[in-house]
C-alpha cells in the first residue's frame, strides 16, 4: 500500500472516533483531509467542527459541513489529527503544516486526542523530524540561539512561511528529544515563543496507525 493509501485508511477508520451529536476537533494536514472527506459522509449525525486552520475550515465548509469558533465551545469528546513523529506513549512532534499553535487550542479543549498516522510516523524516540515552533517575528534570532545554546539544535526559520496567526516558524534538527514533557514545558517560557511542537502535555490517548496489515490501535 502507498503512504496515501494507509492515510485514506486511517482518516475513514475515525469516523469510529467521532462521537454523534457533538462537535469533533478537527486537526491540519493530508491525513486529516482524508479524515475530512470521510466526516463529510455523517455530516448530518454532528453537530459540527472546531478547526485547527484556515486549509481545514476550508476543506471543512467546501463540504458543507458547519465550522464553529474555538470560542463558542467550552469542550469537546474529541480532537483528531495527525503527528510528524508519534512514539510509543503518544507523545508527538507536530506543526509540520503549520499549525500548530491552533492545533493545541483546540486539543486543549478536548477531552480525547485520537491521533491518525501512517506506520512511517511512529519512531522510539523524537526528534528526526526537525521541531517546528512558532515564534513571534522579532525574537526569531533569539529564540533560534537559544536552542543552540540549550539542546545543541541547528534552528532555521521556515521560508516563505507566515502562520495563520501572523507569526514565523523555526524548524529545529539535530534534536534527541529524551524527555518531550520538560522540553515542551521549558522551551514555552522563552520569551517569543508561541508555541513549540512537542506535544506532551497533549499527547494522543490513541493513535490509528496506518500499516500495510491495516490500522493499528495504540494506546
Ligand atoms: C500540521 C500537523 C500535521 O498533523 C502533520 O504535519 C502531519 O501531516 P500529514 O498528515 O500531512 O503527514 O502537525 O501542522
Amino acid at each position: 500500500m502507498t503512504q496515501d493509501e494507509l492515510k485514506a485508511l486511517v482518516g475513514q477508520a475515525a469516523l469510529a472516533e467521532v462521537v454523534p451529536g457533538t462537535v469533533v476537533g478537527v486537526g491540519t494536514g493530508s491525513t486529516v483531509n482524508c479524515f475530512i472527506d470521510a466526516l463529510a459522509t455523517m455530516k448530518d449525525q454532528i453537530a459540527g467542527a472546531v478547526s485547527s486552520s484556515v486549509k481545514s475550515t476550508e476543506r471543512l465548509q467546501a463540504h458543507g459541513i458547519r465550522v464553529l469558533d474555538a470560542n463558542e465551545v467550552e469542550s469537546i469528546p474529541v480532537y483528531i489529527d495527525g503527528a510528524d513523529e508519534i512514539d510509543h506513549h503518544g507523545n508527538m512532534i507536530k506543526g509540520g503544516g503549520a499549525a500548530l499553535t491552533r492545533e493545541k487550542i483546540v486539543a486543549d479543549l478536548a477531552q480525547r486526542f485520537v491521533c491518525i498516522a501512517d506506520a512511517s510516523k511512529l519512531v522510539d524516540a523524537l526528534g528526526r523530524f526537525p521541531l517546528p515552533v512558532e515564534v513571534i517575528p522579532m525574537a526569531a534570532a533569539q529564540v533560534a540561539r537559544r536552542f543552540g545554546q540549550a539542546y545543541g539544535g541547528d534552528a532555521r526559520v521556515r521560508e516563505g512561511v507566515v502562520t495563520d496567526n501572523g507569526n514565523l516558524l523555526l524548524d529545529v534538527r539535530g534534536l534527541s528529544i529524551t524527555d518531550p514533557a520538560a522540553m515542551e514545558a521549558e522551551v514555552n517560557q522563552w520569551p517569543g515563543v508561541v508555541t513549540v511542537g512537542v506535544f506532551a502535555r497533549h499527547k494522543a490517548r490513541v493513535c490509528l496507525l496506518g500499516t500495510p496489515e491495516g490500522v493499528k490501535t495504540l494506546r
